[in-house]
């Protein structure tokens, strides 16, 4: 059989091939080591050069001819295998699609959205800063310059490295250094909250070393404490969704406010529970410490860039923990940050629980 004659019967059987293996067989009766293109390709070596110039090219095209014939054909067995299989196989998109485990929202954040839901009702924009501060803006900005006593207070975590302002560097003991921040970047009118994370060296039921607080501050020309007390109380009838919230001010002090006052609200026992409501003067009833607030101190105002004659306002500052607590009544404050799962099942919400004021803040999953 002529070399010819066996490459168009070679070509024929590639496309009448119907399977990878068949062709891979005429492959290797081909090309393979001992395949008679191959062969073929060794006598050259043997020919006298006129002989070899004559041969070798019409070699070399056979071989290309059938490598190509081959390599098409495989494509084309492949890609009618899938056009088969895409076919054959239907995907339904009705079935229920598999039960994936579910994370839920802590309920830190939880609150943390519904804060800022009330909030952003009553006109209050969410601000930001930094948990690694300096101790200017977490203290000297806030009226307590180096040795004042209220420091030890807020004993904290300090880094060797300085502040870009030359200061110590800390963890932040409260939310606070968000007022001087905000008033300084964006001059007044203010009316803002500040959510996040604050440090102090503490640690035993009621206190971890790292909790949440929720900062409120209002600048604006004539706010007074009443703008302060009906804020709070319109914020804590609509969080803990009661009307019966009655609020009590005790005069108090912090550096950074003046007059400062502390916020107590009233409490009934009810099966061995306190349930916030009413009053605390009345039988069986108590009044509950909640947060620390007053109007801001004018030196405060003054450190941060604005003209006390000009703006006054007032400033709170409550545990996020603490609402979530009272709220949903978890007892150890520890278990928040212990990521027990079996905690956060039974506490924790659901992504799609988004608090809103008409839907209520505080539907549980
Ligand atoms: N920063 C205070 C604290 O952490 C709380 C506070 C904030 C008091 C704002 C008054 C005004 O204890």
């Amino acid at each position: 059989m002529s070399d010819d004659t066996r490459t168009s019967e070679t070509l024929a059987a590639i496309e009448a091939a119907t399977s990878a293996d068949a062709v891979e067989a005429i492959r290797i009766e081909a090309l393979g080591k001992q395949g008679w293109i191959s062969q073929a390709l060794k006598t050259l070596g043997g020919m006298a050069p006129e002989e070899r110039q004559a041969a070798a090219p019409r070699i070399q095209a056979r071989r290309e001819q059938v490598a190509e014939a081959i390599a098409s054909k495989k494509a084309a067995l492949e890609s009618a295998a899938l056009e088969r299989r895409l076919a054959s196989e239907v995907v339904d998109l009705t079935l229920p699609a598999p039960d994936a485990p579910r994370g839920s929202v802590h309920p830190v954040s939880q609150v943390m959205d519904e804060l800022a839901e009330i909030f952003a009702d009553m006109g209050f924009s969410a601000a930001t800063g930094p948990e690694i501060e300096g101790d200017w803006h977490n203290f000297t900005a806030l009226n307590m310059p180096e040795s004042h006593p209220a420091r030890a207070m807020h004993d904290t975590f300090y880094f060797p490295d300085a502040a870009p302002d030359g200061g110590k560097m800390l963890l932040r003991t409260h939310t606070s250094p968000v007022q001087v921040r905000t008033m300084m970047a964006q001059g007044a009118p203010l009316r803002i909250i500040a959510p996040g994370r604050v440090y102090r060296s503490d640690s035993d039921a009621t206190h971890t070393p790292m909790f949440h607080q929720v900062e409120g501050l209002v600048i604006d020309r004539d706010i007074t404490l009443g703008h302060l007390k009906w804020t709070l109380e319109t914020f804590l009838k609509a969080f803990f969704e009661r009307d019966d919230i009655v609020l009590r001010l005790r005069p108090s002090y912090f550096p950074f406010t003046e007059p400062s006052v502390e916020v107590d609200v009233g409490f009934a026992i009810e099966g061995g529970r306190r349930v916030l409501g009413g009053s605390g003067d009345e039988p069986g009833h108590g009044w509950m410490e909640l947060l620390g607030s007053g109007m801001v101190n004018r030196r405060v105002i003054a450190m941060s860039g604005l003209d006390p004659d000009q703006w006054q306002g007032f400033a709170f500052g409550v545990g996020v923990d603490r609402l979530a607590m009272l709220k949903y009544g978890m007892d150890d404050l520890r278990a928040f940050f212990d990521g027990d799962v079996r905690w956060l099942k039974h506490y924790g919400f659901s992504f799609l629980d988004q608090p809103t004021l008409s839907g209520g803040v505080g539907a549980r999953a």
